[in-house]
């Protein structure tokens, strides 16, 4: 990545620790390489992965990283092409979910053609911003790991969150037969996206209600996860967006998918933008904050139980 004349604002950490490490800064304008373009983004998305990260708890982010930019997901339009950008072109409306080498929490940001989607007429550029990494954790959860199928059994933990939206809809379109955890003020929510069932976490036991399960999409971990073994019918799956508890899987008979990552996806994350441009899904926003208020921004999504996704807005 070569380096342009002028400045271009991005969140910047260079240091590990609380939001006090969290910083806008002034960084050069990129020029991409031959098979990438520079994105004028309008906004990315915050999730969970972003405090991790900026703490030092997300491993493929290490020490010898720093310092570097935030983000792994955003939504804008192509200001600069590669030599080889194929068909991707100045003015095209895209989003991208990146790979953790680079930052999306920029007004401007290189992407590779490889991990860019075609945001399609009719879907705001907003929504698009919203989706990458939360809709490729869902999809490649419930279906590329966990296999689900149509007339399956499926209970969806944390059905109000970012992730947990998008996975009560993808499920849903599927076919299956959903149960979705959520607090009590998003039941309703829950059950508006597709959720035959919705369970009020704190008030309900979730095991009385969901059982002989095929599916347990756990976005929770610890007491959630270990209360969610003897939902599942025998030979069941329970895939986890955290660490599955491997033993206690066997000693039910559950199977569980090793620890992963959701990955960049173009063709999956354009799937999705179909479904959105087809209204078979939609992606519930609950605030946009301006960049300088990037901290707010975190601790609102961390601390104030947002429904669905929240947003940094970057458009000038
Ligand atoms: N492996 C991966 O690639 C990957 C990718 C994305 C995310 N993740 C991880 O997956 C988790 C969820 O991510 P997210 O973006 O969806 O976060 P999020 O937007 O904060 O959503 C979490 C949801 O969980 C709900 N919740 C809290 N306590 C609960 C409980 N005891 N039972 C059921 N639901 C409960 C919350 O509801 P209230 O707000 O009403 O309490 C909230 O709606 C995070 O830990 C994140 O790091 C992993």
């Amino acid at each position: 990545m070569a380096i342009e004349a002028g400045n271009t604002r991005a969140v910047w950490i260079e240091t590990f620790g609380g939001p006090e490490v969290v910083q806008v800064k002034a960084l050069p304008v990129p020029a991409p390489a031959s098979d990438e373009v520079v994105v004028r983004v309008a906004v990315a998305s915050i999730n969970p992965v972003d405090w991790k990260t900026a703490e030092g708890k997300y491993p493929p982010m290490g020490a010898d990283k720093l310092p570097f930019v935030l983000g792994r997901d955003l939504a804008g339009t192509i200001e600069t092409v590669g030599s080889e950008s194929g068909e991707w072109a100045v003015g095209d409306r895209v989003c991208a979910f990146i790979g953790p080498d680079r930052g999306a929490q920029g007004e401007r940001v290189v992407v590779r053609t490889s991990e860019l989607a075609k945001v399609p007429d009719g879907v705001d550029i907003e929504v698009a911003g919203a989706l990458p990494l939360a809709a490729m954790t869902a999809w490649q959860g419930l279906f590329d790991h966990g296999g689900l199928e149509a007339g399956q059994r499926v209970l969806i933990h944390g059905g109000a969150g970012g992730v947990g939206h998008l996975a009560v809809q993808f499920a849903r379109w599927k076919g299956a037969t959903v149960f979705a955890t959520a607090s009590e003020r998003d039941l309703d929510f829950v059950r508006a996206l597709g959720a035959d069932t919705a369970i009020d976490y704190a008030k309900q036991r979730f095991e009385d209600i969901a059982t002989d399960l095929d599916m347990v999409f756990d976005t929770q971990g610890g007491e959630t996860q270990a209360r969610s073994f003897p939902t599942l019918r025998k030979g069941g799956i329970l895939v986890s967006t955290l660490e599955p508890d491997e033993k206690k899987a066997a000693e039910f008979g559950i199977r569980t998918v090793p620890r992963w990552h959701a990955d960049p996806d173009a063709a999956e994350l354009e799937q999705v933008l179909g479904l959105i441009a087809d209204g078979q899904v939609r992606v519930e926003i609950a605030k946009r904050f301006p960049l300088d208020d990037i901290r707010e921004a975190q601790r609102f999504a961390r601390e104030e139980h947002p429904r669905g996704k929240v947003l940094l807005d970057l458009a000038e």
